[in-house]
């Protein structure tokens, strides 16, 4: 069967990234998958290259040569403290890569998906529209939001998709779930917050979404992710789907954390989902199909730990 298209991927080995990439060639794309330190997962379809995204040169020239019809733009430095403390690098990442992909993506007349976050926004309200203005509370949310306006402010054919609080099993760094999981699972206690609100996105339907808009190409800005709720709320329900103890997930309040972060969190972050829900057939949203398949891959981990 021939190839559906090419779809260039950045950020190819991260928690998204390494999802996206498999998706997208078991849905019958040519994969060039882009990453820095971490590879994608080695599938058929998916030719994976190294390159950091702050070489400029090297990174349009690779994009040139593989003429993709769509970039999905995942690789940023999502470290949220980290960001704080290098600005230089935070920019040079989040912004610097953009702009060369922006460019390079022009030239080439590719669709850009760009992947932001609810971070854009300042957390005083809550659930999230597209078109609310954003107002970023730390350096991360600015540059990602900076990045945001590079393509929209373009005249390039471009989808930027927000989710929020992206969780999964694996992948380079271990998200709040998979941390959750594994303290309770080993009956350890786990501090939750009952005063931080967002979206927590599963990241498996998170690709499925992001394949299916690489698919139909719906421009705009969209907000892929699931249902309001607390840290806590989270915490629990999850303690609940996996069979573990739920007694365990202690309540915690964002003033007994922001000692510890550089970097200010906003208290309201979840995101209205009612735009992406009318355009797009993938139960996103869905938080009973999310830990279902959460669960799965939990114990699918479990049992190659023996
Ligand atoms: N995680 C969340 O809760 C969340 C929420 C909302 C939005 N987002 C957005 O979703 C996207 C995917 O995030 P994620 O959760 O999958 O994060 P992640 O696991 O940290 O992935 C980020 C990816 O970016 C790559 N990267 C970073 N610096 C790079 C560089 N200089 N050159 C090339 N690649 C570089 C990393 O590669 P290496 O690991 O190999 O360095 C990694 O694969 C990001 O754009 C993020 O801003 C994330």
């Amino acid at each position: 069967m021939a190839p559906k298209g090419r779809v260039l991927v950045t950020g190819s080995g991260g928690l998204l990234g390494s999802r996206l990439v498999r998706v997208l060639a078991r849905r019958g794309y040519e994969v060039v998958a882009v990453y820095r330190e971490h590879p994608p997962p080695r599938v058929e379809g998916v030719r994976a290259l190294r390159l950091d995204v702050t070489d400029w040169v090297r990174l349009e020239d690779l994009v040139l040569k593989a003429r993709p019809s769509v970039i999905v733009h995942a690789a940023a430095f999502t470290d949220v403290d980290g960001c704080e403390r290098d600005r230089v690098w935070a920019w040079r990442v989040n912004v610097g890569a953009t702009r060369s992909i922006v460019r390079v993506a022009r030239v080439v007349n590719a669709h850009l998906v760009y992947v932001s976050t609810d971070y854009v926004f300042d957390g005083e309200k809550g659930l999230y529209r597209e078109d609310d203005v954003p107002a970023p509370v730390n350096y991360y949310g600015l540059t990602k939001l900076v990045a945001e306006e590079l393509v929209r402010s373009s005249d390039l054919l471009y989808t930027v998709v927000r989710p929020s609080a992206i969780y999964g099993v694996g992948g380079s760094k271990k998200s709040f779930a998979e941390y959750v999981a594994e303290r309770l699972f080993r009956g350890e206690r786990v501090r939750a917050l009952v005063d931080q609100y967002v979206s927590p996105t599963y990241a498996g339907l998170l690709a499925e979404a992001l394949a299916e808009i690489v698919e139909v190409k719906p421009l705009g800005v969209l907000h892929v992710a699931g249902p309001r709720m607390s840290r806590y709320e989270f915490a629990v329900r999850l303690a609940e789907e996996l069979g573990l103890p739920g007694e365990l997930v202690e309540e915690a309040r964002m003033e007994e954390f922001s000692g510890r972060w550089l970097a200010r969190r906003p208290r309201d972050s979840s995101l209205d989902t009612s735009r992406a829900r009318s355009i797009l057939e993938t139960p996103f949203h869905d938080i009973d199909r999310a830990l279902e398949l959460f669960k799965q891959e939990w114990e699918k981990r479990r049992g190659q730990q023996g």
